[in-house]
């Protein structure tokens, strides 16, 4: 008898996909010479997807599946995915929360340390010799600082753990005010920005946040201030942050995160006062082995009429 289809984008990280081939025939994409011709083969057959962030899940793929039943991403975010589209046609929406939650904070006080100490600069300025002319320009204090956190869900309230430690002031923005927390919140992203030495963005992607960080906030956070983003490409205006970094309007941003991945502007690349970084927030052997399994579970939940661990609702 033939097994129901998964049709796999990814290759579900560390851990792959082995756990699912009893379970069915794995359609794996990413070596499929003509994907197109591949997903129309299989198309009455395939009940799952697996895929990850960049890779997107229309509402034309979705209505071209007639008996998909579940997406499961390999990511926290899924603005990749139509998940509106997936919901009218009963298909469930699963992702990655909570395992990665630590892992990403720790990028972003990565990113945060780097800038703020110029890592970056200083590696180079040994590597190139500048230090045997003298010492390379100074960096800026942690401890003291306002840090605000744009979006305190499960990867912001552990940025804000980490901040804590850091001996820093923690304010943060969000939809909502949020009673478990202490921190001074703000319902105007601009008005904080004007207080905060530095902001980072942990916030979802999607409509809801396309270009939260326009100029204004920027130029709020002044000539001294320093943005973090692990959330989103779309949710800084790019232009304007380019703008901003050229005219030193802002002092610093540390970015795990673009438009149009993985192309990254010129113009950052051309700066000295960016650190990049190539979309690692959750990036370590043993988050990906966490995330690998989730998506896995997911799915097997799935075909044992079993309830979704962790379901996009
Ligand atoms: C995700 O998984 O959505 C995040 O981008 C982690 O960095």
């Amino acid at each position: 008898m033939t097994k129901p289809a998964l049709l796999s984008f990814h290759k579900n990280g560390v851990l792959g996909l082995d756990q699912l081939e009893d379970h069915f025939d794995i359609i794996k994409l990413w070596q499929e010479k003509d994907p197109e011709a591949a997903i129309q083969e299989h198309k009455d057959n395939i009940v799952a997807i697996n895929c990850t962030i960049g890779q997107f899940i229309t509402e034309k793929i979705i209505a071209a599946l007639p008996n998909l039943k579940i997406i499961a991403t390999f990511s926290v975010g899924f603005d990749h995915i139509d998940v509106k589209a997936a919901q009218k046609r009963g298909v469930a929406v699963t992702n990655t929360p909570d395992v990665l939650c630590a892992e990403t904070a720790d990028t972003g006080m990565a990113l945060l340390l780097a800038t703020a100490k110029r890592v970056v600069e200083g590696d180079m300025y040994v590597r190139v010799g500048k230090w045997l002319n003298g010492d390379m320009p100074l960096g800026v204090s942690l401890a003291n600082k306002t840090v605000g956190i744009v979006g305190l869900g499960g990867i912001g309230s552990k940025v804000a753990k980490r901040c804590e430690a850091f001996e820093m002031n923690i304010v943060y923005y969000g939809p909502r005010e949020k009673s478990e927390y202490s921190y001074p919140y703000y319902a105007d992203l601009t008005e904080m920005a004007k207080i905060c030495d530095f902001l980072i963005l942990t916030c979802p992607g999607g409509e809801a946040t396309a270009n939260l960080v326009d100029a204004h906030v920027l130029d709020a956070l002044g000539p001294k201030g320093i943005l973090i983003n692990i959330a989103r490409g779309s949710v800084v205006d790019q232009p304007a942050l380019i703008a901003a970094l050229q005219g030193r309007r802002i002092a610093a941003a540390g970015l795990d995160v673009y438009n149009n991945e993985p192309h990254v502007p010129e113009e950052f690349i051309s700066m000295d006062n960016v650190v990049l970084l190539p979309h690692i927030g959750s990036a370590t052997v043993e988050t990906r082995q966490a995330m690998g399994q989730l998506v896995v579970d997911n799915i097997l939940a799935h075909i044992n009429g079993k309830s979704l661990l962790t379901e996009v609702k």
